[in-house]
């Protein structure tokens, strides 16, 4: 099953993710067998008016493909200029959000409040297509705006004849936000209905749970957001089930630990020293998350604000829970307030995409 040149059947893809999906992020998750990563979204009236900030979130090198863009718009003639100007760079898709529930967005009539308006979406999938001249189009759309007013099936069969080359489906409302499970039921219901592929979101956070979103729902692809941070392991680890039929198993101690410099690395490269150690703390926190010393851990990091301290306490970090130094720890409590606070996160944080 392919779109343009670009093989989606069975693979597990990175979800794009406002400020998370940054280069760093994209190459380590490409690094452990992510078939495709996503740049976070930008406007289209940004990219048309050259914005820097816009821009530099689209910028992807070479190596790192094949690789998605994501566009944010509700307008059809910016959309094509945008999608005219991003062609330039080569994604191997160019994708349109349908989805996000940021006030920040939806106030602009964007994100998911296009699921409201089925004849936009039409035309702003015709608008891509027609200045695509071969990149693959897709839209990323949740199922409707919330429970009593799904809309995915009128929504995926409008996007398909108006020439979307697939669709990738957040199993959830827009209501829903990201706090109740993604329902997968859907995507059966969604196949029926379409020829073009479908790609499926939500509710992955283990190797199986992708591998049972591909083989017992009906989807072509997967696609994994939150189960990604900390954790490009999940990539490796879905491909050997999917290769060999079984998972190699939780990663240990000093997998983890050279995944996050080799992480915190990429950033220093990307960033300079100074504004990677900011950023390189919340990943680091997020790769030893399901580690006993993890409080500890949070705790001790705050204070530091040198990039080679930062390695020698990783180095430290990862000693202790190899000599069971920590005690006991309710990791479970932990995962659930992490995925909390990945939200906050969300909303907390200033999204390029506004225009
Ligand atoms: C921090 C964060 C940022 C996100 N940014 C975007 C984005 O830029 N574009 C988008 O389509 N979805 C975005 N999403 C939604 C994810 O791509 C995905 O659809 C959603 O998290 C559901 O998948 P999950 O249950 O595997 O996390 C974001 C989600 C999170 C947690």
């Amino acid at each position: 099953m392919t779109a343009g040149k670009l093989d989606l059947l069975k693979k597990l893809w990175l979800a794009p993710m406002a400020e998370v999906t940054d280069a760093p992020f994209r190459i380590i998750s490409k690094k452990f067998g992510a078939g495709l990563t996503f740049t976070q979204m930008v406007s289209a009236k940004g990219v048309v008016e050259n914005e820097f900030e816009t821009l530099q979130y689209l910028a992807f090198s070479r190596n790192e493909k094949p690789i998605g863009v994501q566009i944010l718009a509700n307008n059809p003639q910016t959309l094509a200029h945008s999608v005219s100007e991003i062609r330039k760079y080569s994604p191997d898709v160019i994708d349109l959000n349908c989805g996000c529930p940021v006030n920040k967005v939806t106030r602009c009539q964007m994100g998911a409040t296009i699921l409201d308006n089925p004849k936009l979406l039409g035309d702003l999938v015709k608008s891509m297509k027609d200045v695509s001249l071969g990149t693959p189009i897709s839209i990323k759309m949740r199922l409707g705006k919330n429970k009593s007013n799904i809309s995915i099936i009128e929504n995926a069969q409008i996007a398909q004849k108006n020439g979307a080359d697939f669709i990738i489906v957040h199993a959830r409302t827009k209501e829903d936000r990201y706090s109740v499970e993604a329902d997968w039921n859907w995507f059966s219901e969604i196949k029926k209905n379409i020829d073009i592929p479908l790609i499926g979101n939500g509710s992955i956070f283990s190797a199986k749970d992708a591998y049972n979103m591909i083989t017992e729902t009906g989807c072509d692809g997967a696609m994994v957001a939150r189960g990604a941070l900390g954790n490009p392991f999940i990539f490796q680890r879905f491909n050997e089930l999917l290769e060999t039929g079984k998972d190699p198993g939780e990663p240990n101690p000093l997998q983890i630990k050279d995944a996050a410099i080799e992480h915190l690395n990429l950033l220093s490269r990307e960033y300079g020293e100074i504004r990677a150690i900011h950023r390189a703390k919340k990943f680091i926190i997020w790769y030893f998350r399901n580690n006993n010393g993890i409080s500890s851990l949070i705790e001790n990091m705050i204070k530091i604000n040198d990039i080679n301290a930062l390695k020698n306490y990783i180095e430290e970090h990862t000693n202790k829970i190899i000599n069971d130094f920590y005690p006991e720890e309710d990791l479970n409590e932990i995962e659930n307030s992490f995925k909390k606070r990945v939200l906050f996160w969300l909303q907390e944080n200033k999204i390029a995409a506004t225009g």
